[in-house]
């Protein structure tokens, strides 16, 4: 049975015998600790102070109060850029080969000399790490690999310092099987947190319906305790919570407010459009062509999923003003309006799957399609032209899902560095905000690992598994692997040509890419020609043109395979973007003309692409 709805208070009572430090912080402890909040405390700097930090490195001088636009206004967000940090891949700061929160001050320098004015940090939360802290163990507690609670508090005073921001991964979907929620949930049929969590009993010995989770293998797992099965639509070890609990809903939007009383400015919210789910849990009509059942066929965006969103919205996020950009497989254009309208949207964007999945299918399992660029346009563009009046986009080439976006959309071969920048060129000047994953600012590439044992991620290691009991070759795998794997996003950041590319003094969790010696932060800091310097002029040219954040965008030469180009309007302004996505040269006469204001190569001849090169032309029209 469901409790009744608690009346939801911000002033909720303190936890008398803990305190702020986090040993404290007991493992398996549901309450929360102490808050010394830090959110009254935290104070973003004037631009002038700002401009002072900014000294280093600087490409351009005029333009520091536009990369200082106030952080307070409504709607900040679409004039930042972030920059999404995997903690356990980017410094290692103690030598245990994972990298930690101390690691991340260290290279604030860094982030803010790229011109990132926010931060998206993957989950550091207390976890027995069976899918890299996406299972969590304890929302209130860091967990030790990464720091402490006081690192998270200096880490956030420290980043507004440069007029940073911190957002942190909110994965509200499911817990770990080891968080005391569920530890009680499954421990008897009369507990309390029973529901809390979905169970059923299975089906003459069999799970209560055929549904896969998204790593493969039935989405139930059998519990022998009670002799009923959960339900997990990630691994078994994420089991999902019950949304439909309105208890289990307050305890999480409790949890949401501690973190924005600590001072964080939002959310980057996980797997968010799994939490409905339909109620009858019924086997879904089997395909014998598709051979499966996916969660992702039956659990993505349900109906009613909007009440929830609009709930959670009300309660915490828009009192709080919180920074939200959710993660929305199976989120069509057609439901743009309860997720990101900007009045009765759930958030404030969402990063969309289209792009980013056209080379695989749902229903086969590692099969890699080959990608084509009048699909990738035309996907992109229709979620611009959708969102174009009421509402915004998260644009983003990479994260720690997928693999380089040089490696599988440019040439990371003969042409690396110049495919890099005309990606980048391509969806950076889109509208919407800009993420960019630690790393692609360097043209960072995939690594072919030659043997499975070199993998850690638990769903290619699963995938492989599963492919090889139905016959497949290793060979075979290896090569989806290169192309697919969550890894190929995972290796450790590049900061040097010394032993481990200077990400830790110890031994990585995951192998380094040995291109390193080449393809690293140092040596591009040395080269006013690397994709790092790109990627700074870029952030700088979008900050200071109001066009590329405010303007109007259309597609043109929309069924080219080679060229990707577009045009944004502004005031007097017109600006096209032009991006040539292969290794031909292409004239292309018509309207390349105006100012050159950025481009990939030096020697640009008007009217014609170069391989993979890029060019962004301004005119402004008379009155
Ligand atoms: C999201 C995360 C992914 C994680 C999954 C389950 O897709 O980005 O890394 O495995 O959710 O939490
Ligand atoms: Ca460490």
């Amino acid at each position: 049975m469901n409790k009744p709805v608690q009346t939801h208070s911000n002033n909720r009572p303190i936890v008398s015998n803990a305190t702020a430090q986090d040993a404290s912080f007991s493992t398996g402890h549901a309450a929360k600790p102490r808050n010394d909040s830090l959110a009254t405390s935290v104070t973003y700097p004037s631009s002038s102070q700002k401009t002072k930090s900014l000294s280093n490195d600087q490409i351009g001088t005029d333009s520091d109060a536009a990369l200082t636009r106030t952080h307070s206004r409504p709607g900040w967000w679409k004039e930042s850029v972030v920059y999404q940090i995997y903690p356990r891949s980017f410094q290692d700061t103690n030598g245990d080969g994972i990298g930690d929160l101390r690691g991340i001050i260290q290279r604030l320098d860094y982030i803010h000399a790229l011109g990132a004015d926010v931060i998206w940090i993957c989950p550091v939360y207390d976890s027995p790490n069976d899918d890299n802290g996406y299972d969590i163990r304890d929302y209130y507690r860091i967990h030790e690999e990464f720091g402490t609670m006081d690192d998270m508090r200096e880490l956030i005073e420290r980043a507004a310092t440069y007029g940073i921001r911190i957002i942190m991964d909110l994965v509200a979907n499911h817990t770990s099987d080891e968080h005391a929620w569920f530890v009680e949930s499954r421990s008897s049929l009369d507990n309390d947190k029973r529901d809390w969590y979905i169970w059923r009993p299975g089906e003459q010995e069999q799970p209560p319906n055929n549904w896969t989770s998204f790593f493969g293998g039935s989405a139930w797992q059998y519990d022998e305790a009670t002799g009923e099965y959960y339900l997990h639509c990630f691994s078994r070890k994420q089991p999902d919570l019950n949304w439909e609990n309105p208890d289990v809903r307050h305890a999480l939007y409790e949890m949401m407010e501690w973190w924005l009383d600590l001072g964080i400015a939002g959310f980057r919210i996980d797997a968010i459009t799994v939490i409905k789910k339909d109620q009858q849990l019924l086997s879904a009509p089997y395909d014998e062509s598709k051979g499966s059942v996916p969660v992702g066929s039956v659990c993505l965006n349900r109906a009613g999923i909007t009440d929830f969103l609009h709930e959670m919205k009300q309660q915490v996020l828009a009192p709080y003003e919180a920074l939200t950009v959710a993660e929305a497989p199976g989120v069509t254009i057609a439901d743009i309006d309860g997720y990101v309208d900007e009045e009765h949207g759930a958030f404030n964007m969402i990063f969309q799957f289209d792009h980013v999945d056209l080379d695989v299918s749902m229903y086969e399992r590692a099969i890699y399609k080959p990608w084509q660029l009048s699909r990738f346009k035309q996907v992109l563009s229709n979620w611009q032209t959708a969102t174009a009046e009421r509402s915004w986009m998260a644009l983003y080439m990479e994260n720690h899902d997928h693999v380089r976006s040089v490696s599988k959309f440019a040439n990371d071969a003969a042409y690396r560095e110049r495919s890099a920048k005309m990606l980048a060129t391509y969806y950076f000047l889109m509208r919407g905000t800009p993420f960019i994953y630690q790393g692609q600012e360097l043209g960072m590439t995939n690594h072919y690992f030659t043997l499975i044992d070199d993998y850690r991620d638990l769903d290619s290691i699963h995938m492989y598994n599963e492919q090889i009991e139905c016959g497949r070759s290793e060979q075979e795998l290896l090569d989806y692997l290169y192309k697919r794997s969550r890894d190929q996003g995972r290796m450790p950041m590049q900061w040097d040509g010394s032993a481990q590319a200077g990400f830790t003094s110890g031994q990585p969790w995951l192998q380094v890419n040995p291109n390193y010696t080449e393809i690293n932060v140092a040596a591009q800091l040395n080269d006013e020609h690397s994709v790092l310097y790109f990627y700074r002029q870029l952030v700088r040219l979008r900050k200071e043109h109001p066009a590329f954040i405010y303007g109007n965008y259309k597609e043109i030469y929309t069924d080219s395979e080679q060229i990707g180009a577009y045009t944004r309007t502004y005031k007097q302004e017109f600006w096209t973007v032009w991006c040539n996505f292969t290794e031909s040269t292409i004239s292309l006469p018509d309207l390349m003309s105006g100012e050159r204001m950025l481009g990939n190569m030096d020697d640009h001849d008007s009217g014609t692409l170069r391989p993979y090169e890029s060019v962004i032309y301004r005119t402004i029209q008379a009155n």
